[in-house]
């Protein structure tokens, strides 16, 4: 059975926008390994909750929507990522649904790897 395709959009503080496709299922670090994104830095740990350099920011209403609330270990490492705003999260944590498809999130100035 064919994978539901979703669609992403990645805007950088410069403005350039990154479109990128993944399945329903994919974590948004997944796509950006997939679709080998040049996001400087980018997924450092690969998911594994020790770097914050995966950091993303959400629209209001798509923040509000994620299934999944942030854990502990998120907040914590989200306390060490340079811009944070009231709709961060870390993009290796957030899981692709359909209802997510066409979603718009902003890529921090600064990308920090709180392990340096
Ligand atoms: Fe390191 Fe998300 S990739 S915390």
């Amino acid at each position: 059975h064919e994978q539901q395709k979703v669609k992403i959009t990645f805007v950088k503080s410069n403005g350039d926008r990154i479109e990128a496709t993944g399945k329903v299922g994919d974590s948004i670090l997944d796509i950006v390994v997939n679709n080998e994104i040049d996001l400087d830095g980018y997924g450092a740990c690969e998911g594994t909750l020790t770097c914050s350099t995966c950091h993303l920011i959400f629209p209001q209403k798509v923040y509000d929507m994620l299934p999944d609330k942030p854990t502990d270990e998120e907040l914590d490492m989200l306390d060490l990522a340079y811009d944070l705003t009231d709709t961060s999260r870390l993009g290796c944590q957030i899981i692709m649904t359909k209802d997510l498809d066409g979603l718009e999130v902003r890529v921090p100035s600064t990308i920090t790897d709180a392990r340096d």
